[in-house]
């Protein structure tokens, strides 16, 4: 029989808050977001089965005390965060080089999870989410202070391994290896479902990780702004008849969220120069986009909201307004009033739509929060209808000649599942696809991923402002703004990045790049940094990328040759890296859109100067892009044909890109069509 001192007497690495004594419960800062209840669910035996699953974590000796502890937390949250394990006050990341660690690595990873817990930048800072609602850096304090202790241990021969959030522990491999490899809430395919990851989270053993929090690397509401502002200019250039060259100046775009990545509507609409009104029912996230500056104006009534829209249009000025109140209400005023809208979205967390995401009409943000817990139920009866609501009045202006668009959030999923049929193409299911577009599949995929573009960022590791405003002048120089158009709006969003105070938390910048650009500043950085010029950076990006995430109704969403349901893509991105040497990889289930519907990878590479970090640099920021260009070529994508065809050629000897030959379409259509009228195979496949 083993015993617990056996257990304890084998590991050098345990928290040491449980040697002595325990950790004071901390102090809950008044005025600090509080997630909801997640619900309790489980049956006494699942709910043994999670009490002694966190318990793993601790030693015997506090078990009468932690465990009813515990299970109150589950009881009440629905889930067991271990709130005594949290560091009191605020979680804010220092300079690099005043974490403990063996390798900087190690000391670099603590900067990241730090930022991503920040005050200023967490969603529900107490329950670890740093945006997106469910998001997670990992599930509980305990992993928190296991993960921070195995890093400050972790050499460069090293690499941690970290499952849905827990830190399995540290195994050697090769200084050449990942230090960090991190994967979150992959489940087994018939296991794959809303149901089992709801159990799965509650017992402990499931991290939802979004995209970007559970692999350490999201840089608050910055790291969209560029892709919003890109994705609104384009959505213009596209249906507006906007010239490339020209910005959104008198349009209105109206949506609805400022959270943790909604928050960058507001901003993103005064870069492209438009005016936007932007509802949002909670007013603390409100308060915090006012303060950063990212609104400009705040109205709780629908008619001021439009009539201010309407003055700064015809001054062809550009104004963020929120509205305070339910975007389903502000549509209600829209379509009573008959006014114009030019873009028209959602951001609202639609992924976990039942978990809180969604506030449904007719309920204040405080009472969806206290239905929530009391009744949940009613709750998503609420929610459904609310959704249904919400489509015919979209529906309504999209027949008079609004743009409206999905924003990736699974807004048209949801309203399918509220029991909107129509919402599909084929009135049935959604395997063909929605009635309106999304903001991938008809702007971002074909205008940026189809060539490589996406949402490379940095995070200056001193955390000195003046770093950053050198990276941001050197990114700046390794654009050609006349190569395309979107270099074109890269370079102007690089040159004004400092001016538009976008830095939440750590120096950090987002500029989207492509293959090539990626790999010249990467270089250049590291050059920078060898010749201490600046300190150490972090390079990453977002899981929303070219290659970085299989996801059928978003990022692969215009591949259309059958493979958007399969997940090879991501799969290879996330090992590709692992095996070029990125300094973290991490690979997730779910990510912006909901479990079972997208797995998202993404990477860490910290730039220490080193003729090392050079090599890995060459082999695999090319491999991280072009592996997302290469597949979306071999689904028929023009402009990634394009793409490829030009990289086998640079890369002559080095990379290989497979080109697919283009079918003739009449030859095939004719095919099948006489195909079809023969008896044989109306016969044979039973065709009427
Ligand atoms: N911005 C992007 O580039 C991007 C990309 C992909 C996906 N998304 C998706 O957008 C969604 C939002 O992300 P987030 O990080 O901002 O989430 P979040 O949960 O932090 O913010 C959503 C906000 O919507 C508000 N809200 C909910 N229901 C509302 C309603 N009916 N009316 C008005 N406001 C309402 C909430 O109070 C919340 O502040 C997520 O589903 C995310 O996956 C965003």
């Amino acid at each position: 029989m083993i015993r617990n001192s056996d257990i304890s007497g084998a590991m050098t690495i345990q928290l040491e808050e449980t040697l002595n004594q325990l950790p004071q419960m901390p102090e809950f800062v008044e005025g600090i977001r509080r997630a909801p209840s997640r619900s309790f669910t489980l049956s006494p035996k699942e709910t043994e089965l999670a009490l002694k699953n966190a318990l793993r974590y601790i030693p015997e000796k506090w078990h009468p005390k932690l465990a009813p502890e515990f299970l109150d937390e589950l009881l009440t949250t629905g889930r067991i965060y271990g709130y005594r394990f949290r560091p009191d006050g605020n979680i804010i990341s220092k300079p690099v080089d005043q974490y403990n660690g063996n390798c900087i690595e190690g000391k670099a990873f603590q900067v990241m999870i730090d930022n991503n817990l920040d005050f200023d930048i967490a969603l529900y800072p107490y329950e670890l989410v740093t945006y997106g609602e469910t998001g997670q850096v990992c599930q509980n304090w305990m992993q928190y202070r296991l993960i921070k202790l195995y890093l400050e241990k972790m050499t460069r021969c090293q690499t941690l391994v970290v499952e849905s959030g827990h830190p399995l522990g540290l195994f050697e491999s090769a200084s050449e290896a990942p230090r960090v490899i991190i994967t979150n809430a992959l489940m087994v395919g018939c296991f794959d479902n809303h149901e089992n990851w709801h159990r799965a989270a509650a017992l402990g053993v499931a991290n939802y990780g979004q995209m970007t929090a559970g692999g350490w690397m999201y840089i608050g509401p910055q790291g969209i702004v560029h892709g919003t502002y890109t994705t609104i200019l384009n959505a213009g250039r596209l249906k507006l008849n906007i010239a490339d060259d020209d910005d959104l100046r008198g349009c209105l775009f109206v949506s609805s969220g400022l959270g943790g990545m909604s928050g960058a509507q507001g901003k993103a609409v005064e870069i492209a120069k438009g005016v936007g009104i932007i509802a949002e029912v909670d007013y603390s996230r409100i308060q915090t986009r006012y303060n950063q500056g990212w609104i400009r104006k705040i109205v709780d009534d629908a008619a001021e909201a439009f009539s201010l829209a309407k003055e700064y249009q015809q001054k062809k000025e550009t104004l963020a307004i929120a509205f305070y109140g339910n975007i389903v209400d502000l549509l209600e005023y829209a379509v009573r009033k008959n006014i114009k809208i030019d873009l028209l979205s959602d951001q609202t967390s639609c992924h976990a739509a039942y978990e809180g995401g969604y506030c449904p009409q007719g309920l204040t943000f405080e009472e969806r929060t206290e239905l929530l817990r009391t009744d949940h139920a009613k709750f998503e009866e609420y929610v459904n209808r609310s959704l249904r609501r919400h489509y015919e009045l979209i529906k309504s202006m999209v027949d008079k000649g609004v743009f409206f668009f999905d924003y990736g959030n699974s807004f048209l999923k949801a309203v399918f599942d509220a029991g909107v049929k129509e919402i599909c193409k084929n009135g049935k299911d959604s395997t063909d696809g929605f009635i309106f577009p999304s903001y991938v599949e008809d702007i971002m995929g074909p205008v940026l991923f189809d060539y490589g573009y996406g949402p490379f960022r940095w995070v200056c590791l001193s955390g000195k402002k003046e770093d950053l405003v050198k990276t941001d002048k050197a990114a700046m120089a390794c654009i050609d703004p006349k190569a395309r158009f979107q270099d074109k709006d890269n370079y102007i969003w690089i040159k004004d990045a400092e001016e538009h105070k976008l830095v939440v938390g750590t120096q950090a910048r987002i500029l989207y790049q492509d293959a090539t650009g990626r790999t010249n500043i990467a270089l250049k950085f590291n050059e920078m940094v060898r010749e201490g010029e600046i300190g150490p950076v972090m390079l990453g990006r977002d899981h929303h990328d070219t290659g970085g995430t299989d996801s059928p109704f978003r990022e692969t969403s215009n591949i259309k040759d059958g493979s958007n349901i399969m997940a090879d893509m991501s799969t290879q991105c996330f090992a590709g890296n692992a095996a070029r040497g990125m300094s973290l990889v991490a690979l997730h289930n779910g990510g912006g859109v909901g479990i079972g519907n997208a797995i998202n990878g993404g990477f860490g590479l910290v730039l220490d100067g080193s003729e090392r970090v050079d090599s890995i640099i060459r082999r695999a920021i090319p491999w991280d892009v072009m592996g997302g260009v290469a597949r979306r070529c071999w689904a028929r994508n023009e402009n990634s044909i394009e793409t490829s065809i030009k990289y086998n050629v640079e890369r002559k000897g080095l990379d290989h890109i497979t080109l697919p030959f283009i079918a003739n379409e009449e030859l095939i259509e004719n095919l099948v069509s006489e195909a079809f009228k023969k008896d044989y195979l109306k016969q044979k496949f039973s065709i009427t």
